[in-house]
């Protein structure tokens, strides 16, 4: 398949884009979060073609994305949370699950009888879905297991042949998915992100946290997204527990290895393989590039194995957190029992 890449983002274009979506095309498009995989997520077909393109399994659900909160209507039950969690968040990068209505395919929720709704905040994103009329189920614009794309380049790498237009826009200014809210039956987080826990306790203070968020889970999980391997480079990637001292030392005699750490750490920054990841005090720095870098990563051949800090949990760090496990596939070495 010829992919078309957009480079001149403007109203033809966007419209153009918006009618390969209609017609039951694959279109890869920016938003705040990632840049996401469109398709009419009212055609079952369409969603079909999204789990081939990236080689997904096909009970992992999509979220759907809309212009406004109350388009929800159409396509869910809603309730006062959702009401309450959109007029604080959206559009921005929060997914809340409602039950599902019977207009949206079984395709496009692996099977599940509820939906995963976003309303983007991206102005290319938010054009597109307008134009569409239509809500656009979209994943992360990647291939299955890899490090979710956050720069035009990276879904031009994965998807071209595959799909029938990228519009290749600016980088991604968050860097890390949506956070991701079911409300069926209760409040829980799923999937964290810039929105932090403690800002969702705000609106809904008995929310609970999915053990899921930092632990292997056994059995079925309540996002079926993570059981997979995920957001993994070609090299194996391990956590390193312990101070930062403990790091120096452990690596000392690991020169040749990749290493992602923080700006700080220049005693690391000189070896050759060394890639900071942004500032140790800023989670919010470390998500924007945290992708970006373990996809660098993939260009440098020697690079077999690369050691990551086990970062801090709090705030948004628990999303850069709960995106470093995964890429470890739960890999992590704990320094002090070395
Ligand atoms: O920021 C984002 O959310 C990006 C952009 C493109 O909007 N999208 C995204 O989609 O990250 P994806 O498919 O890569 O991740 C969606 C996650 C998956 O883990 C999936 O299992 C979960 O959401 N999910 C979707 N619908 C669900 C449902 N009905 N119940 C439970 N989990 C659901
Ligand atoms: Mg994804």
């Amino acid at each position: 398949m010829d992919t078309k890449i957009i480079n001149d983002i403007n109203d033809t274009t966007l419209i153009e884009a918006a009618e390969r979506i209609k017609n039951g095309g694959l279109v890869a498009f920016p938003t705040e979060t990632v840049y996401g995989l469109g398709a009419n997520a009212l055609d079952p077909t369409a969603a079909k073609k999204i789990y081939e393109a990236k080689g997904r399994p096909s009970n992992n659900p999509l979220i759907i994305h809309l212009a406004k909160p109350e388009d929800a209507e159409q396509y869910a039950y809603t309730n006062e949370t959702y009401y309450r969690l959109a007029e604080r968040f959206m559009p921005g990068p929060l997914t809340v699950i409602l039950p599902k209505k019977d207009i949206i395919p079984y395709e496009v929720t692996g099977g599940l009888d509820t939906v995963a709704i976003r309303v983007p905040a991206d102005r290319v994103a938010h054009t597109l879905i307008e134009l569409a009329g239509v809500p656009i189920a979209a994943p992360s614009a990647n291939l299955s297991t890899k490090p979710s794309p956050t720069m035009a380049g990276h879904v031009i790498r994965d998807l071209s042949g595959r799909i029938d237009m990228i519009i290749a826009g600016d980088d991604c200014d968050i860097g890390v998915e949506s956070t991701i809210i079911t409300l069926s039956p209760k409040a829980k987080l799923l999937r964290p992100g810039l929105i932090t826990v403690d800002e969702l306790r705000e609106v809904c203070p008995d929310i609970e946290i999915s053990d899921a968020v930092l632990n292997q889970h056994e059995g079925r999980p309540e996002s079926p997204g993570m059981m997979y391997k995920h957001y993994s480079p070609r090299a194996n990637v391990v956590l390193l527990k312990g101070s930062d001292q403990m790091r120096y030392e452990f690596l000392q005699d690991k020169k040749d290895c990749g290493i992602l750490c923080y700006n700080e750490d220049t005693e690391l920054l000189k070896y050759k393989f060394a890639m900071p990841v942004g500032s140790k005090a800023s989670p919010k720095e470390q998500a924007k590039n945290l992708f970006a870098k373990l996809r660098e990563f993939d260009d440098i051949e020697e690079v077999k194995t690369i050691y990551a800090p086990m970062t801090a949990s709090e705030g948004i760090g628990l999303a850069v957190l709960n995106r470093l496990i995964r890429a470890a596939g739960f890999e992590i070495l704990d320094l002090k029992k070395e």
